[in-house]
């Protein structure tokens, strides 16, 4: 007892001396000092990530006996436990039982809000909004902190051009310009203006690295890519977190050039360390050092070594590091170095949290009651929710509905709670979300009157519906036969002025290790849209969705098409807002919706190739199709507003540039339509010759506006030679002088264009 509270009291002494110094002067003496005291032993343990289970489990294993490794000074932190109370009990156990005091930190999925739900990570990004989804991560910080959390596993910025993977939900789309402004805003929205606040979760930027180029868009399949394209489209959005101070990063399942990444020196060392200058810890995906075995490198021993040797810090859930560095380091495999150096890395961080100065962070159950899920936060998630919405179609202004009439309300997604927050809210409470039913019944009140039918289950597959249903039975399947269901919709869609379909994918049809082969809406609901359509009423579609989807009939025949994806707690009252009109739509797509599968992967920020093909008809020894064109459904930054913009032609202020100038770019921006609304003007380039094939266009900048009915702005853009720059063969990053293209407008497809030299 006496020899507890000698050390209780050095570490006490130890953080009052270190806050006489200079802030990583400080830190140094502090963890220094720490660590003289600490075993071998408790130095691995540090390296030991648990999940005592509850949360939800995304792997076979859950950890066990956390609560006797927590006294033996065995884990350095916890994931998956929900909830302040719980946290606070743990890290009463961690502080009052073992050896040292050393405090846990809690990290969790916290991917698109905490108990408030946003949008998914992919409908955010369509916002193009940066200051409102740094918000987003803000609320997040205040709620997961208030919940005794210390670290968010977030933000997810794999670039991903193939809407068959999942996970492609998670992230910020195809494009690495926007995908590192995503990446940067949500770091500084977790980790606020210092992680010593009691109202910020460090950041854990994943998954490290090109997680999203898994091939066929299998989820944890393998990835092989050239250096130039990791580093031309996919890396960037890690980079940017790293450099806005992300103070954690996640290894990936995937491997690199036949390394997977959890043991792969040379990214989580040459790259990440030693060029992009990293100095935070890096922690492995769940299980991902044991299942370099299955990877075949080797058994638990070697495998748990070549993670250390390549950098990782913190083993997640499978415990090959407590089990085996002890010996490993013995037989010459690792050094004590590399286990002091990762126990430090693990130090710091939570020293930096202020987890030495007060483990509890300032938690409590009160804290938690008043800060959580809250009538403001509330609001702010519907903001921005409606903010994610992308309007596909809207032949003769079918949207905004009028206030008044009779609408049929038709779909299985129209009054299913169960799905609105979408993949990864492992601590949103579905049961408080807004069904888009209430969300309508609240806006447009007493004038319209609903009639409400199902019309089809999600999906009548019954192994689909099988393996959706694994979190719970997002789809429901109705007692009565699909026939039944649908007289019930087209009954109602006769009675009705407009039909409003809620269609879609289930929450959890897209998310981890949900791929599918056929992106396309579920049998069951394209049959009851074909059966709505024949009524002739105006069909307004909207879609629920994780993933571009495939949706040639959809868009053909429907008046109207939103895309809401998944909107989160108050998603639908976002929607009932956009419907009516309380909210002019002004999302844009981050990904391109393919035709069909057979076009993936497709993106716009492709190359011309040899043989280009002309966009018109097919032709032969051309780069095409038999029997569909390049183009996608929709393209990147598409996205329509219930008014229309016009856009001047491009004028530059110099038709050539000198490396050291400045070149200006302005149009003039007119809404010409019946609303106000908000634009996203978008910047791209073309560098029509180079030592290394160039893309057809490149996104170099965006402007989102707003612009009364009438109104029109002039918006600018500036470029210097660093937004022209490119990896050459030899990855450095260089310009070169020559031709470019300039191309500013609505869609990565619809722009005006304009030209300038790069002088030497
Ligand atoms: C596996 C997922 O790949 C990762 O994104 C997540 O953070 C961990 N599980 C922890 O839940």
């Amino acid at each position: 007892m006496f020899k507890r509270l000698l050390l209780v009291a050095s570490i006490a002494c130890a953080v009052q001396l270190a806050s006489a110094q200079a802030p990583d002067a400080k830190m140094n003496a502090f963890v220094s000092d720490l660590m003289k005291k600490m075993t071998l032993e408790e130095k691995i343990g540090q390296l030991n990530l648990l999940t005592p289970g509850g949360g939800v489990a995304t792997g076979a294993v859950v950890s066990k006996d956390v609560e006797g490794k927590i006294k033996a000074g065995s884990v350095g932190g916890l994931f998956g436990i929900i909830g302040a109370d719980k946290v606070l009990k743990a890290q009463e156990l961690a502080m009052k039982t073992s050896r040292l005091h050393i405090p846990l930190i809690f990290g969790s999925d916290v991917i698109h809000g905490h108990k408030t739900t946003f949008p998914i990570p992919l409908g955010l990004s369509c916002s193009w909004d940066m200051p409102l989804i740094e918000k987003s991560a803000r609320i997040a910080a205040t709620e997961g902190a208030a919940d005794g959390l210390s670290w968010a596993f977030s933000p997810m910025v794999d670039i991903a051009r193939d809407p068959r993977w999942g996970r492609i939900a998670e992230g910020a789309g195809e494009d690495p310009y926007l995908g590192s402004q995503v990446s940067a805003a949500m770091v500084h929205g977790y980790q606020g203006t210092s992680l010593a606040k009691d109202n910020t979760l460090m950041a854990c930027v994943k998954h490290f690295a090109l997680y999203g180029g898994a091939e066929a868009g299998r989820d944890y399949n393998t990835v092989d890519m050239s250096r130039i394209k990791m580093y031309e489209y996919y890396l960037p959005p890690y980079k940017a977190a790293v450099d806005a101070g992300a103070g954690s990063v996640m290894s990936s399942f995937n491997e690199i050039d036949g390394i997977p990444a959890t043991g792969n020196h040379w990214l989580l060392t040459d790259l990440l360390r030693k060029q992009w200058g990293f100095k935070g810890f890096v922690v492995s995906d769940y299980t991902s050092v044991n299942e370099m075995s299955a990877h075949g490198m080797g058994d638990l021993q070697t495998v748990s070594a070549l993670a250390l040797n390549a950098g990782l810090d913190m083993d997640m859930v499978g415990e090959g590091f407590l089990t085996t560095l002890k010996k490993s380091m013995k037989e010459g495999k690792v050094t004590q170095k590399q286990i002091e150096d990762a126990c430090r890395r693990i130090l710091e961080a939570k020293y930096k949290l202020g987890l030495f100065t007060d483990p509890y962070r300032n938690v409590s159950i009160d804290r938690a009651a008043k800060e959580i899920l809250t009538t403001s936060t509330r609001k702010e998630a519907r903001e921005i929710a409606a903010h994610s919405f992308v309007l596909l179609k809207n032949d003769n202004q079918t949207l905004p509905l009028k206030k008044s009439g009779t609408v049929a309300l038709v779909g299985p997604l129209a009054d299913s709670r169960r799905n609105m927050l979408g993949t990864w809210s492992v601590s949103g409470d579905w049961q408080q979300a807004v069904t888009v039913m209430e969300g309508i019944k609240n806006v447009a009140g007493n004038g319209v009157n609903i009639i409400y039918a199902k019309g089809a289950n999600i999906a009548d597959d019954s192994l689909l519906v099988k393996r959706t249903n694994v979190f719970g039975p997002e789809i429901e399947t109705d007692k009565r036969s699909p026939e039944e269901m649908i007289k019930e919709a087209v009954e109602a869609a006769n009675k009705s002025d407009v039909i409003v379909a809620i269609v879609g994918e289930a929450a959890d049809m897209t998310g981890e290790a949900s791929s599918r082969s056929n992106i396309s809406l579920p049998h069951s609901q394209q049959v009851l849209l074909r059966e709505l359509s024949k009524t002739g009423k105006p069909l307004v579609i909207v879609l629920f969705n994780g993933r571009p989807m495939t949706l040639n009939w959809e868009s053909e025949h429907a008046n109207a098409m939103l895309d809401v994806w998944f909107g989160g707690t108050e998603g639908g009252n976002a929607i009932a807002d956009v419907l009516f009109g309380s909210y002019n739509p002004s999302g844009k797509l981050t990904t391109s919706f393919p035709r069909s599968v057979g076009q993936i992967p497709i993106y716009y920020n492709h190359k011309n190739t040899g043989r280009p093909y002309n966009g018109e008809e097919f032709a032969k020894f051309k780069s095409n199709y038999l029997d569909i064109g390049n183009d996608p459904l929709y393209p990147f930054g598409f996205g329509l507003s219930y008014t229309t913009f016009s856009y001047s032609d491009i004028t530059l202020n110099k038709a050539s540039i000198h490396p050291t100038d400045k070149l200006e770019i302005k149009v003039t921006v007119s809404n010409t339509g019946n609303y106000d609304g908000e634009e996203t003007v978008e910047l791209y380039i073309r560098d029509l010759v180079g030592s290394i094939a160039r893309p057809v266009k490149e996104l170099k900048g965006f402007k989102k506006i707003f612009l009364k009915k009438g109104e029109s702005k002039e918006v600018s853009f500036t470029l210097t030679v660093n937004d022209l720059r490119f990896y050459n063969k030899d990855l450095k990053y260089i310009f070169e002088p020559g031709e470019f293209k300039v191309f500013v407008g609505t869609s990565s497809q619809n722009t005006k264009e304009a030209g300038f030299i790069l002088l030497k």
